[in-house]
């Protein structure tokens, strides 16, 4: 897919003031600092769209960019952020659950995860409550510039066996890298089928 415009229009942390024109959109949610702006300006082609930051804890709202007019993609907060504190994680697992659990627009949600580590449980039961909450989702593995194919791999791998212990059928999933430029295509292809089932071009 061709991003001929993107455009930053709206953040805040209360769901009810996104947009409502009823386009669809498309967020990245994972742990600080696993690269959801970062890929978001890889995506779009605009390194400066939505504010990066090596300090976890960057993104701190709900953040819709509208694509070429037509969509949205959505950076949300990380969570888990340990320096947060428990009140700050509350407000920020707040303003996630009350995107989430509540957007009609929503039309699939990219849950990124760091290639280099193991399973982690705040990412596991993260994903649980997507499955519990009938969120559309799929997976992207983020920052594989950092480790060999091999590894990448055999780190997938183990992943997918992992969320197969508890689901019947494994989401899409995708690696990339926002240094790299990698796994653009793919993403954006995925986005465009959805669009193109959405719109009834199917
Ligand atoms: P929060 O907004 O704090 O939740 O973080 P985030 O998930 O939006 O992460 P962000 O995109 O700000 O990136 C965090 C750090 O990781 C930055 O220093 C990025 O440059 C770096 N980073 C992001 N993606 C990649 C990648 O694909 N490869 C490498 N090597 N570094 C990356
Ligand atoms: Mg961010």
């Amino acid at each position: 897919m061709n991003i001929k415009k993107a455009e930053f229009v709206i953040s805040n942390t209360d769901p009810k003031k996104c947009p409502q024109d009823g386009r669809p959109e498309y967020a990245f949610i994972g742990r600080s600092n696993v690269g959801k702006s970062s890929l978001i300006n890889m995506l779009t082609g605009k390194k400066k769209l939505a504010m990066t930051s090596s300090t976890p804890g960057k993104t701190q709202m709900i953040n819709h960019f509208i694509i070429n007019d037509e969509w949205y993609l959505v950076d949300l907060p990380g969570y888990g952020y340990a320096q947060h504190g428990k009140k700050g994680r509350e407000k920020i697992s707040g303003i996630i659950n009350a995107y989430l659990f509540g957007r009609e627009a929503l039309s699939n949600l990219f849950v990124l995860l760091d290639c280099r580590l193991e399973p982690q449980k705040i990412d596991l039961e993260f994903i649980e409550q997507l499955g519990e909450n009938g969120v559309p989702f799929s997976i992207i593995f983020t920052k594989i510039d950092k480790i060999s194919n091999g590894k990448l791999n055999e780190n997938v791998a183990g992943y997918k066996a992992r969320l197969m212990e508890t689901w019947e059928e494994l989401p899409p999933v995708f690696c990339s890298s926002s240094e790299y430029k990698k796994g653009r295509e793919e993403i954006l292809d995925y986005i465009e089928k959805i669009n193109n089932l959405l719109n009834g071009n199917e």
